[in-house]
């Protein structure tokens, strides 16, 4: 790889030794992946987990004298004054979370906690070059807004934030951002919950061969909501570091372009049938409905006033959780939604995540949430989820039973 001057003196050791290992790390990549050079960052977005190897990679740069150039936003952790009031943290999760979230704070990130940055706190512009980890984050940027991120993980994103630079290579260059296969919805996709089962079934149908699908047949009409659902779902079961719809996302204003004129691409149909069948698979379920978790990720401030309205003047028979970032809690507060949210026995609790070891007081009992991934990755907390779009969910925690 060619180094500027800058970058060949920290790989050199001259601004310390956190700044040599975020390079070493960095050039690493870059010659795995046949990177001609380094390109600067203005934006970044990391995929922060209370785990041991995290804390312990952080720490690493933090004792070495690193600190981040380019502040970058961070995932959710978990609220630990909300949840000390309904759960017991044992002193392990307990040391490694507060110390995760000392590291990051002293090596500059913005503890934003929240895993749609790109809507409110880190939005980057189209073709803007950034290092987003968290893999609903990065198909977000790159799909919706046409920015440039690989697919990073926690630490490579750090190394990035902390030197201001990245490898140039993947999606950075715009010939790995053509579509590799067409995906011609038949079917009738018209609710958030329709777009997170075309996500799901997507890749079973597209097999693993293929990673940048180009949807036609969508609505022009089509929702933040339901692109970041899409993407979000598109990654549980398959690698998509990026989509594209036809006349929507704006690397594609047509099929063609979005295959950069390529013709030779693989045609995929999904039919409502196919919908039906993902509904079938994630969605089968009936019995008690002890519990409801929602924001997976997190919701916008539409989805929240949503759930309030179908909440007005009524009393919850379950437990309900709501996830969103402290922006949109506290929009929610103004707009009178966490009143009523409160008054139904729901709560909104920010910070949080749902792979956290916070739920020991919902084990054994039944749940329901709108999100794949969240009944997905909580199978290791010995949680138990039953799929249903959000009105579903709402009405099933009312009643404390599952209802279609
Ligand atoms: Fe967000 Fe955690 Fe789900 S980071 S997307 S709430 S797994």
């Amino acid at each position: 790889m060619r180094l500027t001057e800058q970058e060949q003196a920290m790989l050199n050791g001259e601004f310390g030794p956190g700044f040599a290992r975020a390079m070493r790390v960095l050039v690493g990549i870059g010659k795995a992946f046949g990177a001609q050079r380094m390109v600067p960052i203005s934006r970044g977005h990391i995929s922060l987990s209370n785990q041991e190897g995290d804390l312990w990679f952080v720490s690493q740069m933090l004792e070495e004298g690193a600190h981040c150039r380019v502040p970058p936003t961070v995932n959710p952790a978990y609220d630990y004054e909300y949840f000390k009031t309904v759960s017991q943290l044992d002193g392990e999760n307990e040391r490694i979370l507060k110390s995760t979230i000392d590291v990051y704070r002293k090596l500059g990130a913005v503890l934003t906690f929240d895993c749609t940055p790109f809507f409110e706190n880190n939005v980057p512009r189209f073709g803007e070059i950034c290092s987003f980890s968290a893999s609903g984050g990065a198909v977000y940027v790159n799909s919706v807004l046409g920015a440039r991120s690989n697919r990073e993980a926690a630490q490579s994103a750090m190394c990035a934030a902390i030197t201001g630079v990245t490898p140039e290579y993947g999606l950075l260059l715009k010939e790995n951002r053509a579509g590799d296969v067409l995906i011609r919805v038949e079917a009738d996709a018209a609710t958030e919950y329709d777009y997170e089962l075309l996500g799901y079934c997507t890749p079973k149908k597209m097999g693993q061969a293929y990673h940048q699908p180009v949807f036609e047949g969508l609505s022009p009409q089509t929702t933040a909501e339901q692109l970041m659902n899409l993407g979000t779902q598109l990654n549980v079961h398959g690698i998509v570091p990026m989509f594209h719809v036809a006349g929507v996302t704006p690397e594609a204003p047509d099929v063609e372009t979005a295959f950069q004129g390529r013709k030779d691409y693989p045609v995929v149909t999904i039919t409502d049938e196919d919908l039906a069948q993902a509904r079938r698979e994630i969605s089968a379920g009936a019995g008690k409905a002890d519990f409801c978790i929602l924001g997976c990720p997190h919701l916008t401030i539409g989805q929240v006033g949503s759930i309030a309205a179908m909440l007005e003047g009524q009393k919850l028979a379950g437990q309900l959780y709501i996830f969103t970032s402290t922006s949109t809690r506290e929009l929610a507060r103004r707009m009178g939604y966490l009143d009523v949210i409160h008054a139904a026995g729901g709560e909104i609790v920010i910070n949080s995540c749902v792979d956290q070891p916070c739920w020991s007081h919902l084990n054994g009992m039944s749940g329901v949430t709108e999100s794949p991934k969240c009944a997905y990755y909580t199978k290791r907390w010995n949680m138990a989820f039953t799929v249903k779009s959000i009105p579903a969910c709402i009405q099933s925690v009312l009643k404390g039973e599952i209802v279609e």
